[in-house]
Order: structure tokens, then C-alpha cells, then sequence
């Protein structure tokens, strides 16, 4: 799906970031958050809007550009790219699928580790109404988004960027 012009860059630009890693003179920096190959790129507007057309309903018709915008108070602590860093959060490449607290690297809540979850659309849309709630004990200090619309919006933009598979 990805235009080859943008996965050449993402190649290239994984590449010197490998390059200057192991120039570095710490063996240990980027410690247990270095990414395992190059780090991707975000989808262009064009592949993004054919990749929403695929998803199921009601996220195949959701604005993905109120779905950037809300992603925003997302992205102070989580990151989307592929090999994209664990920051205050973990990266959420893949997430949707994946059971939940499974970045080996990333130091998870116990709360969040007990819980047995899978991600779904539907367990994200509780989730980030209010973390707290949804889970309490959880690490994830967000207040939530209350509107259903922007939910689904940013859930879908998730889709998109974080390689959902049907
Ligand atoms: C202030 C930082 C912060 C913000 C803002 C934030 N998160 Fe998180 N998020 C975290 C932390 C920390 C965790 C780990 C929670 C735990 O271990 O209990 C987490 C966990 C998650 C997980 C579970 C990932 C996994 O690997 O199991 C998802 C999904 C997620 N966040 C999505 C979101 C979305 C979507 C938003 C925005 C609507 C958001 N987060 C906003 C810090 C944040």
C-alpha cells in the first residue's frame, strides 16, 4: 500500500539512524527502548484514505483529519511509526490484535499486565474515554475523550497508521 518512494526514504532514513547508533561510543544508549529495524513512516494523505475505505463500519467513514488532530494528545506519550519508540507510553505500532501490556521492553502497570485483554476498536473506544475507570491502577494518566465522534475519528486514524488488518 505504501507508495515505494516513501518506504525507499523510510529505508534510507532507518538506515542512518542504525548508522549513527553504532557509532555511538555507550554501548547502551537507547537501552530497552532501541527499535528492532528501521523506523517506519506515516502513511500519505492518498494511501491513508484508501486504508480508511477498507476498514469495517463505522471507522471506514470517519474523518481522519479530526482523527489527527485528537491523536495530538496522544502523541506527547505514544509514538506509531513501525520501530517507533516507547516514550512515556509504548509505541502502539501493531496494536490493534495484540494483546495487551506485550512490549517486552516497555515496564506496563501490574494492573494492565493482569487484565488478559486483546486491543480491539471496541476496547480502545473504552479505554481512552477514561483510562482510570476503565482500568484502575493504570499508568496512563489521560483525562479521556468524551466525545463519541472524536473516538471513533482518532480510532480509525489508529487503524490506518498502525498497519490494522482486517
Ligand atoms: C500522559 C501520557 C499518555 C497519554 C496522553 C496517553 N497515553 Fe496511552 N499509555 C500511557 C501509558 C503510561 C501506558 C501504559 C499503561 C499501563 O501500563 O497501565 C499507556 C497505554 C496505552 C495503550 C495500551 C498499549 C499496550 O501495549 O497494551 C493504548 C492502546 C494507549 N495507551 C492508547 C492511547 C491513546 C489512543 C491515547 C490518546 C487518546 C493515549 N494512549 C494517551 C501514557 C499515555
Amino acid at each position: 500500500m505504501r507508495h515505494p518512494g516513501l518506504t525507499i526514504a523510510a529505508v534510507a532514513i532507518g538506515a542512518a539512524a542504525l548508522a549513527a547508533c553504532n557509532k555511538s561510543a555507550n554501548p547502551s544508549a537507547g537501552g530497552g527502548n532501541a527499535p528492532s529495524g528501521p523506523v517506519g513512516s506515516l502513511l500519505s494523505d492518498d494511501d491513508a484514505k484508501k486504508a480508511l475505505a477498507a476498514l469495517p463500519a463505522p471507522y471506514n467513514t470517519a474523518d481522519l483529519s479530526n482523527g489527527e488532530s485528537k491523536f495530538a494528545l496522544c502523541s506527547t506519550c505514544h509514538t506509531v511509526v513501525e520501530n517507533g519508540p516507547n516514550m512515556t507510553g509504548p509505541n502502539l505500532h501493531g496494536v490493534f490484535g495484540r494483546k495487551a501490556a506485550s512490549k517486552a521492553e516497555f515496564k506496563y502497570s501490574d494492573a494492565l499486565k493482569a487484565t488478559g485483554w486483546t486491543w480491539d476498536a471496541a476496547r480502545l473506544d473504552t479505554w481512552i474515554t477514561d483510562p482510570k475507570v476503565a482500568l484502575p491502577g493504570t499508568k496512563m494518566t489521560f483525562a479521556g475523550l468524551k466525545d463519541p465522534k472524536d473516538r471513533t475519528d482518532v480510532i480509525a486514524w489508529l487503524m490506518v497508521q498502525t498497519g490494522y488488518k482486517p
